[in-house]
């Protein structure tokens, strides 16, 4: 191989990094794919934690324990102040997460429930599930 066709395909190799991780950027939000668990992280200590841990073993708070919630059933644990998920019958998985993150009231359909805590941002809700999927 020529200098000048390896340095062209360097380039060439460049560029497509460069363009999919812009792609991987745009979707950023999309129903909890390529959400960051470290910024998850930290947004669950300034927004939830008041309300729930996160820890093997530990306690209801205000809300429910939620360590391995992704993938359960919804309203499955022994806490007893569930309002809007006990028997709901859904599961924990990316799409039933972003909706009650963005709006417990609304996708829970019980204006009652305690989780009063909306997620406007779909970004935001991103890297919760993000950070919840390593709750295990
Ligand atoms: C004011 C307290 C409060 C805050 C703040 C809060 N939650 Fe909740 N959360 C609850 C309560 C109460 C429930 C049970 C809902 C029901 O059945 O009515 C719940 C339920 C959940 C569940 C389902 C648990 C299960 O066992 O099915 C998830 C997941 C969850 N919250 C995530 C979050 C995240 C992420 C945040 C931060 C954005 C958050 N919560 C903020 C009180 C809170």
């Amino acid at each position: 191989m020529t200098k000048e066709k390896f340095l062209a395909i360097g380039v060439a190799v460049a560029v497509a990094v460069a363009s999919s991780s812009a792609f991987a950027g745009a979707k950023d939000g999309a129903k909890g794919e390529d959400g960051d668990a470290k910024k998850g992280a930290k947004y669950f200590k300034k927004r939830c934690k008041a309300c729930h841990s996160v820890k093997k073993g530990g306690k209801h708070k205000i809300g429910p324990k939620l360590f391995g919630v992704v993938g359960r059933k919804a309203g499955s644990t022994d806490f007893k102040r569930y309002l809007a998920l006990k028997g709901s019958g859904i599961i924990w998985d990316d799409a039933n997460l972003d909706g009650w993150l963005a709006d417990p009231k609304k996708f829970g359909g019980n204006k009652k429930t305690k989780m009063s805590a909306k997620t406007k941002k779909a970004g935001d809700r991103a890297d919760l599930i993000a950070f919840m999927k390593t709750l295990k």
